[in-house]
C-alpha cells in the first residue's frame, strides 16, 4: 500500500511539471500562456516556438504519463494501480500544483499513459491521430478522435476492465478540455498546424 501511495504522489507531482511553460520560457523566452491557443502543450509550442519546441515538449509530457503508469504498475503492483497513477499524471498536467491548479489538455501525457499500459492501442491511436493531423492540419481534431478511440479499441481488443474505465475517463476528460477547440472547429476559426500538407 505504501508503495502505491508513493507512486501516486510521484505521478501527480510529475504530471504537474509544466514542461511547456518551463522550456518555453527558459530556452525560447516565450510564455505559451500569452500566445496562440494559450495552452501550455506541444501543439501551441509548435505553433508559437516551432518544431523543436513542439517535439521536445511533446516528448517530456509523454514521458510524464508513461513513467507514472509504469510506476503504478510496478510499484503499485496491479493494473488498477497503473491506471490510477496514469489518471493522477493527467490530472497533475491539467490541474498543476505549480500553476495554481491550471494546466494543459492532457493529450501527450495521456498518450504516454496508454503507451505504458496498452502499446497496441497506442500505436493505432497515434496512426489515426497522425493521419488526421496530416490531412486536415487540425491537431485538436486528431486529439479528440484519438481520445474517443481509446475506449473503443480497449473493448475491441478485450483488454482489462480497468483499462476500459481509464479509456472512458480520459476520453471524456480530454474531449471536455477541448471545448474551446470544438467551438473553433465548428465556426471555422481553429488554427491549423503549419507542417501539415
Ligand atoms: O494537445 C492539445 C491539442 O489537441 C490542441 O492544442 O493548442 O490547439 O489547443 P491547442
Amino acid at each position: 500500500m505504501l508503495d502505491f501511495v508513493v507512486a501516486a504522489a510521484i505521478s501527480y507531482l510529475l504530471g504537474s511539471i509544466p514542461n511547456g511553460l518551463i522550456l518555453g520560457k527558459a530556452i525560447w523566452g516565450v510564455d505559451l500562456r500569452q500566445h496562440g491557443s494559450k495552452n501550455i502543450g506541444a501543439t501551441n509550442a509548435w505553433r508559437t516556438i516551432g518544431k523543436a519546441g513542439g517535439i521536445s515538449i511533446f516528448a517530456l509530457d509523454f514521458l510524464k504519463g508513461a513513467v507514472s503508469a509504469y510506476l503504478g504498475l510496478h510499484l503499485g503492483g496491479s493494473e488498477l494501480a497503473g491506471v490510477l497513477c496514469g489518471i493522477l499524471a493527467i490530472a497533475g498536467h491539467s490541474w498543476s500544483v505549480f500553476l495554481a491548479f491550471k494546466g494543459g489538455k492532457g493529450v501527450a501525457t495521456g498518450l504516454g499513459v496508454i503507451a505504458a499500459l496498452m502499446p497496441m492501442v497506442t500505436l493505432i491511436v497515434f496512426a489515426v491521430w497522425f493521419a488526421i493531423v496530416y490531412f486536415t492540419g487540425y491537431v485538436s481534431l486528431g486529439s479528440i478522435v484519438g481520445a474517443a478511440l481509446v475506449p473503443i479499441l480497449t473493448l475491441f481488443f478485450g483488454l482489462h476492465t480497468e483499462f476500459l474505465i481509464l479509456g472512458l475517463i480520459a476520453a471524456v476528460f480530454i474531449i471536455y478540455r477541448h471545448k474551446s477547440n470544438i467551438e473553433r472547429l465548428l465556426n471555422g476559426t481553429e488554427s491549423k498546424i503549419k507542417a501539415a500538407r
